[in-house]
C-alpha cells in the first residue's frame, strides 16, 4: 500500500512526480504529496485526498520525491500526508510500509527534544536520519534502517546534495534508468513513459541515484551487482483507451487476456502428494475454482488456504506438498509470508503471478506468469480470468487432454450482454443487500460476484453455497434482499434449481444466471441472464464476466468511484 516515487535529472521534477503518482494511486489515495529541491531549499506540496489536488501549485526543481498514501497509522489528513521533513527542513522522506517499533523510536526522539508533527509511524525515519547524518546521506540511511522493524520502501532526499537514496525491506521498490535522469518507484507504471530499463531492488538493499549514476548497496553500505531488466509492456496498456473506467476496459480485454493466458505452459512432474493453494481476495476465489478443477480433472487433492490465516495457524505441510501462491500483484504481504513459511517447512512453491519480477515471483521456486497485462482497476477482473485459465492449464497438464480454446469466443460473446446487464442493474442498484448463491464450481463464483459488488458499490453482499441456505441464511430472504442465483446447466443444475425454488417460496426476488435456452428456469426467476452454453467445467469463465458487469453497472449507477473504491488499495503490501 502507498506508492512512492523519486526523480533526479534535468526536467521539472514536479510534473514527473505528479504524473507518476497518478499512476500509483491504485496503491492508495488517502493523501498525496511531493517534495522538490531548488536553490538548496526543499519545498513541499501535500494534502489529504487525491493526487490531482497537488496540481494547483508548481514546485521548481529537478530533484524530488513523492507519495500517495493508504492510511495505516493516523487518519487520512494533511498533517499525516507524506513527505515528512526534519525540524531543520534539511531532509525529506517518503515511506511505504509499516514501522512496527515506531512508538519506541518516537519516545527516543522525544527524549532528545525532537517532536513529531504527525500521527504516522513514518515520520520518525526522517528525524532519525537527521540525527545520524554525518556528511553522507547513504551512510545515514544505512545506519537508521538497522533500527527499523517492519516493512519499508523509502525515498530520502537532502536539500543540498545531488542524489536520492532508496531503501527496501519488504515493500517493493525499483530503479528506473533514463538518459541523464534516474528514478525510484514502487512499480514500473509510475515511470513507464520515461524508461523501460529497470533494476528491481531486493530486500535489504539501498540505492543511491543521481542524474548520472545508479549504485546499489547492501545494508552495510557494500556496493552490489545489479541486473537491468526490460519492462515488456507499454504506456497504452496502462491507460483507459476510451473506456470510462479501467475496470470496464479490463473486463472487455478478457477475450484477449484469455487467449494470451492459454499460451502458458508448465514443466512440472506430479511428484507431490497434494497441492496447497495460498492467496487472498479474488486470487483466493480463483484458487477455489482451481481446487474443483484440479481434483476433478487431475485427481490431485487440493487444500485452499487464505494466506492471512495460513501464516498464523499450525502449519502442517511438508516437503511432499506443492504450495501454489496465486497473486496478481505478486506483492501481497500475506501471500508472500505464506510462501516464506512454506519454504521454512521444506515444501516446494510455485507462483501463479501476473506482475513480472514482483517479489513473490522472485521468491517462489518456480513461477508461471498469468499474462493478464497491467491491471489498474482496484477490483480484479482480467487477472481473475487469467488465474482461472492458468489453473485449468495446470490441471490439464497432468492429463492427456488439452484445454478447450473455444472459451475465448464464449467470453467475447458474453461481453455482448453488457447493455442488457446495465438495464437489469437499473432495476436493482438501489438495493442495500444481495445474496449470491451457487453450488460446486459456481460457489467460488458466488463469492467472487459478492466481493466485486461490495468492494465497488458498497452494497452488502453475502455468498453461500446454495445448499447451505436452509442452514441459516434463508432467514434473510425477503423482497428487499434480491438473490443472484448461479445455475448453469451443469451436474448440479437440479439441486440448485430446488434451492432457487426455496428462495422463491419465501417471496425472494431472484436474478438467475442460466444457460441459454433454459426456459424452465424462468419459472423460479424474476430475471434471467443467459450465458452461452459451454462444457460443464468451463462455466466459471462466462459467469465471471456477467458478475463483473453486474457489479460494474450497479456501482456506476450509484456514482461510485469504480476504479478507486473507498478504503481500498490495489496492492496490499501490509499485513
Ligand atoms: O495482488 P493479489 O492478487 O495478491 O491481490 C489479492 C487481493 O488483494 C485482491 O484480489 C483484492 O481482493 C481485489 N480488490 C479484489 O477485486
Amino acid at each position: 500500500m502507498c506508492g512512492i516515487i523519486g526523480y533526479v535529472g534535468a526536467k521539472s521534477a514536479n510534473d514527473i512526480l505528479i504524473a507518476g503518482l497518478e499512476r500509483l494511486e491504485y496503491r492508495g489515495y488517502d493523501s498525496a504529496g511531493i517534495a522538490v529541491t531548488h536553490d538548496n531549499l526543499i519545498s513541499i506540496n501535500k494534502s489529504e485526498g487525491r493526487v490531482h489536488n497537488l496540481k494547483t501549485k508548481k514546485l521548481d526543481g529537478t530533484r524530488g520525491i513523492g507519495h500517495t498514501r493508504w492510511a495505516t497509522h493516523g487518519s487520512p489528513s494533511d498533517r499525516n500526508a507524506h513527505p515528512f521533513t526534519c525540524n531543520e527542513n534539511k531532509f525529506v522522506v517518503v515511506h511505504n510500509g509499516i514501522i512496527e517499533n515506531y512508538l519506541e523510536l518516537r519516545s527516543g526522539l522525544i527524549h532528545a527534544g525532537i517532536s513529531c508533527t504527525s500521527d504516522t509511524d513514518s515520520e520518525v525515519i526522517v528525524h532519525l536520519i537527521s540525527q545520524a547524518y554525518n556528511g553522507n546521506l547513504k551512510d545515514a540511511v544505512c545506519k537508521v534502517i538497522k533500527h527499523l522493524q517492519g516493512s519499508y520502501a523509502l525515498c530520502v532526499m537532502h536539500k543540498d546534495t545531488h542524489e536520492l537514496i532508496g531503501a527496501r525491506n519488504g515493500s517493493p521498490l525499483l530503479i528506473g534508468l533514463g538518459n541523464e535522469e534516474n528514478f525510484l518507484a514502487s512499480d514500473a507504471s509510475a515511470i513507464i513513459d520515461h524508461t523501460k530499463d529497470v533494476i528491481y531492488m531486493n530486500d535489504f538493499q539501498v540505492a543511491e541515484i543521481s542524474k548520472d549514476y545508479v549504485k546499489v548497496f547492501d545494508f552495510d553500505g557494500i556496493e552490489q551487482q545489479h541486473e537491468i531488466k526490460k519492462i515488456d509492456w507499454n504506456l497504452e496498456q496502462a491507460q483507459k483507451g476510451g473506456y470510462t473506467h479501467f475496470m470496464l476496459k479490463e473486463i472487455f480485454e478478457q477475450p484477449a487476456v484469455a487467449q494470451e493466458s492459454l499460451n502458458v505452459n508448465f514443466i512440472l512432474a506430479k511428484d507431490f502428494s497434494r497441492i496447497i493453494i495460498v492467496a487472498c481476495g479474488t486470487a483466493s476465489y480463483a484458487g477455489l475454482v482451481g481446487k474443483y478443477v484440479l481434483e476433478k480433472v487431475a485427481k490431485i487433492p487440493v487444500v485452499n488456504e487464505i494466506a492471512s490465516e495460513f501464516r498464523y495457524k499450525e502449519c502442517l505441510i511438508s516437503e511432499r506438498d506443492l504450495v501454489i501462491a496465486i497473486s496478481q500483484s505478486g506483492e501481497t504481504a500475506d501471500t508472500l509470508a505464506a510462501v516464506r513459511l512454506a519454504h521454512q517447512k521444506g515444501a516446494r512453491t510455485l507462483g501463479l503471478i501476473n506482475v513480472v519480477d514482483s517479489t513473490i515471483a522472485r521468491e517462489v521456486d518456480s513461477v508461471v506468469y498469468t499474462r493478464a497485462g497491467p491491471e489498474i482497476g482496484v477490483a480484479s477482473t482480467k487477472a481473475f480470468i487469467s488465474q482461472l485459465i492458468t489453473l485449468y492449464k495446470l490441471a490439464f497438464h497432468f492429463t492427456d487432454n488439452e484445454m478447450n480454446h473455444s472459451i475465448v469466443d464464449k467470453i467475447a460473446e458474453t461481453l455482448q450482454l453488457s447493455d442488457s446487464i446495465r438495464k437489469l442493474a437499473e432495476q436493482y442498484y438501489e438495493c442495500q443487500n444481495f445474496l449470491y448463491i451457487g453450488r460446486n464450481l459456481s460457489f467460488p463464483l458466488a463469492l467472487e460476484g459478492a466481493l466485486k459488488l461490495k468492494e465497488i458499490s458498497y452494497i452488502h453482499a453475502e455468498a453461500y453455497p446454495a445448499g447451505e441456505l436452509k442452514h441459516g441464511p434463508i432467514a434473510l430472504v425477503c423482497t428487499e434482499m434480491p438473490t443472484i442465483a448461479i445455475c448453469p446447466q451443469d451436474t448440479v443444475y437440479e439441486k440448485t434449481y430446488s434451492n432457487i425454488e426455496e428462495v422463491k417460496a419465501r417471496k425472494g426476488r431472484v436474478i438467475t444466471i442460466a444457460t441459454e435456452g433454459d426456459e424452465r428456469i424462468k419459472n423460479v426467476s424474476n430475471n434471467v441472464i443467459y450465458v452461452p452454453k459451454v462444457n460443464n467445467i468451463l462455466y466459471p469463465f462466462v459467469i465471471a464476466v456477467v458478475l463483473q458487469l453486474f457489479a460494474y453497472h450497479v456501482a456506476d449507477l450509484r456514482d461510485c468511484d469504480v476504479d478507486k473504491p473507498r478504503n481500498l488499495a490495489k496492492s496490499v503490501t501490509v499485513e
